[in-house]
């Protein structure tokens, strides 16, 4: 990306960022996900922004939400939000032909300590794979010290979705993900975009895929009915290093 592509991508990311912080206030108990849905995609709008999700391969909402059990790609509908449960909101806006990316766990008012430290895994493991990106440095690299920290935690990381390449496109090379090796996948290159969006599983890191009526997207769910949380975030690669541009 040249200067000005970087600057449009930034501002795509920023805006990402802003849909999510307004609508997370909004998961409260009594919303459905599906008023979350219009929340979301009304402010987005509001903002001169529009979601990149509604028509994404047929997906029919602007937003993904994830609630308990679903690892991502979650439905928005009639589920009625409740004291204790834990919900992804994953934001995808378009801004001027770039896509800026970013989701969040959201405790919704006491939850068990058993999903609370799920949650708080499932963020520190997003901030560790960021944590181990170096210019000049491979995917594997992130998924390395991911899967490694969460492992260590007793629980377990989802190997066949992930992170992806990111910027005029909404998904693109490279794969990133929550799993690998030092030194191994994809190297990254200095001034293109990528995400990184661990799926931290509470027992096993099995799924099962439910299909989604009228889109080739597919919804996960974990194979024991057990939580999921995951947190995600837009880096841009530069010739030193990184930036987080899903921060505000
Ligand atoms: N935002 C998701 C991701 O992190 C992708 C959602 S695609 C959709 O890659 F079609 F389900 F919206
Ligand atoms: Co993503
Ligand atoms: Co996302």
């Amino acid at each position: 990306m040249d200067k000005s592509e970087i600057i449009k991508m930034k501002q795509a990311c920023k805006l990402a960022a802003q849909v999510l912080q307004y609508t997370e206030k909004f998961a409260k108990p009594g919303i459905t996900t599906l008023e979350l849905d219009k929340i979301a995609d009304d402010y987005t709008n509001s903002i001169g922004a529009t979601s990149a999700c509604i028509g994404y391969h047929g997906y029919p909402f602007s937003t993904c939400i994830s609630v308990n059990e679903v690892v991502c790609h979650g439905l928005p509908g009639s589920y009625v939000i409740k004291e204790g449960d834990i919900l992804n909101i994953d934001v995808t806006v378009k801004k001027e032909g770039f896509f800026g990316d970013t989701s969040k766990t959201i405790k919704v008012g006491q939850v068990s300590n058993a999903a609370a430290d799920l949650v708080e895994t499932a963020y520190q493991a997003m901030m560790i794979g960021i944590g181990a990106i170096t210019a000049g440095g491979w995917t594997g690299d992130v998924g390395f010290e991911t899967n490694k920290f969460v492992t260590r935690k007793g629980y377990s990381t989802v190997k066949e979705i992930g992170g992806h390449g990111i910027g005029r496109e909404f998904h693109m090379d490279p794969f990133v993900p929550a799993f690998g090796k030092k030194g191994k996948g994809e190297r990254f290159i200095p001034w293109t975009c990528f995400t990184v969006e661990p799926m931290v599983n509470q027992g096993t890191e099995d799924f099962e895929e439910h299909s989604i009526p009228g889109s080739s997207i597919k919804y996960y769910t974990t194979s024991d009915k057990k939580l999921s949380a995951q947190f995600e975030h837009t880096i841009l690669m530069t010739d030193t290093g990184y930036e987080i541009l899903t921060l505000i």
